[in-house]
């Protein structure tokens, strides 16, 4: 089985079975979505109103801002794979509970260790606080880290969330400039 059906099959069996209470709340799951081969996974925070109806991760203004960001670095969607940690929208885009993020979890690392790829970016500081409950996004923003998650040593690199950067336009500088290190550090991890 391809890498690509291997994860159809896993979003399906997950829309089924996660537990996550926000299934009721929301008009649908959200799985990841993007190339199952990727070297980049990025992590986002849950679907807001226009992920939840169209069923698509980061197709919103954000989703927008984030492409945009890719094209600079002379890279497209389809390039790579993008997902949040909690796969259904939270009424009213509160943030999610950290029992939404560990109902949600299995699902991450199943998607993750199936792409295994060479870098992790986070958008925002849900997703890396997480993983990293130490770290403080405003300090650890484009700073490659290293962490055992996901089954072995994996390289993470935590961004500014893009819905947080469009309202504040010397966060958009700091992401838009931490966004250019992307090819450069995966050159150098590959
Ligand atoms: N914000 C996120 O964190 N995820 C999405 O899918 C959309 C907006």
């Amino acid at each position: 089985m391809s890498k690509d059906e291997a994860l159809k099959k896993l979003h399906k069996k997950w829309l089924q079975e996660c537990t996550c209470r926000l299934r009721y709340s929301s008009t649908q799951g959200v799985p990841g979505d993007g190339n199952a081969n990727a070297q980049i996974v990025f992590i986002g925070e849950a679907p807001g109103a226009k992920e939840d109806k169209d069923g698509r991760t980061f197709v919103g203004s954000a989703g927008k801002f984030l492409s945009e960001m890719l094209e600079s670095i002379k890279m497209k969607r389809d390039d790579v794979y993008i997902t949040n940690i909690v796969k259904y929208r939270p009424p009213e885009n509160r943030d999610p509970t950290s029992k939404e993020i560990s109902d949600c979890a299995k699902w991450l690392e199943e998607e993750i260790k199936l792409i295994d790829p060479a870098l992790i970016v986070f958008l925002g500081r849900h997703s890396m606080n997480h993983f990293f409950p130490e770290e403080k996004i405003s300090e650890a923003h484009g700073v490659l880290i290293t962490g055992n998650h996901f089954g072995r040593v994996r390289n993470f690199l935590p961004l500014y969330h893009p819905a947080a950067a469009l309202y504040n336009g010397s966060l958009r500088e700091v992401l838009k400039e931490d966004f250019k290190k992307i090819p450069r550090l995966l050159n150098g991890l590959e």
